[in-house]
């Protein structure tokens, strides 16, 4: 009987370990107060701002996030504006996980919320305020469809939600995910394969980069 109450008490341990507990986990006050600095530029919600001058962050897988804060930091990824908020004496690591986990878990809708008679003026304004809607892009949809299946979905997914270290590109704005393919093409930001002039944005044709980026507008369209 208490063995098997022992082994029992194991195994839930030991479940526990394996799902973890993400949300429990996750110091939400601690978060909030660290993600302070950020919102003057990412916005409350890391939603981002200015047309994509300010990325979106939330909702990117965590470890994606870690690793850019890490890349900052290091300056392996070069930005002005994001060097000193992850320079180590204000972000150390235990709290570039936590803002990785914190970020990851605000989910922005894609439609206005529906209100209930209870909701008061500030609980809509705010509700309104994480709808994020990314315009739609010019281009050829059916060849950004094409190309984005065939040399990018193997990483940043199907539905572009990305996962691990690779970014989710969809709910990105446009302009944002123009500027990094440049960056990329011109070898300032390492992409899929580290220095080599070889990976898969390297072989994309001329037009194919406007066709990918307005057929993920399409992309987060189809969710609502
Ligand atoms: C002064 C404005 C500013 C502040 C404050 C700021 N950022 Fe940024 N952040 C930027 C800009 C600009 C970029 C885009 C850089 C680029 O174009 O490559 C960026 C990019 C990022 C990215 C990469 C997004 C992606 O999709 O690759 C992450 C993650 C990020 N910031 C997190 C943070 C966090 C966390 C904080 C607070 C500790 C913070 N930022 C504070 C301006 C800011
Ligand atoms: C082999 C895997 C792989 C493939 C295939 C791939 N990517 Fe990526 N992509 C990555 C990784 C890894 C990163 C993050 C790089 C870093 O750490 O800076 C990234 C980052 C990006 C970003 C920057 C996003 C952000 O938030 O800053 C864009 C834009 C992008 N990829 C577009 C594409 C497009 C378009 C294609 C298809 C033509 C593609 N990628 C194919 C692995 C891949």
């Amino acid at each position: 009987m208490r063995h098997a109450q022992t082994l029992r008490k194991r195994f839930c341990l030991l479940l526990l370990a394996v799902i973890g507990l993400p949300a429990a986990a996750l110091d939400l006050d601690r978060a909030k107060d660290v993600y302070g600095p950020c919102a003057a530029c990412h916005g409350p919600f890391g939603a981002g701002g200015k047309q994509g001058e300010y990325p979106r962050i939330s909702g990117q897988p965590p470890k994606y996030i870690e690793q850019q804060l890490q890349a900052f930091q290091v300056q392996s990824r070069l930005n002005l504006p994001m060097y000193p908020y992850t320079r180590e004496r204000e972000l150390d690591a235990e709290d570039m996980k936590l803002l990785a986990a914190y970020l990851a878990q605000i989910e922005l809708p894609t439609r206005p919320p529906v209100f209930k008679d209870s909701d008061d003026a500030l609980a809509r304004l705010l509700a309104m305020e994480k709808v994020m809607i990314i315009p739609r892009a010019e281009g050829n949809i059916e060849n950004g469809k094409a190309v984005y299946q065939k040399d990018c979905a193997v990483c940043h997914g199907r539905r572009g939600q990305g996962r691990g270290m690779f970014p989710m590109l969809v709910g990105q704005y446009t302009n944002y995910l123009q500027k990094q393919i440049d960056a990329y093409l011109q070898a300032e930001r390492p992409h899929d394969e580290e220095g080599a002039k070889t990976g898969a944005l390297y072989r994309l044709k001329a037009g194919d980069v406007k066709d990918v980026l307005a057929y993920l507008t399409t992309l987060q369209a189809a969710e609502q």
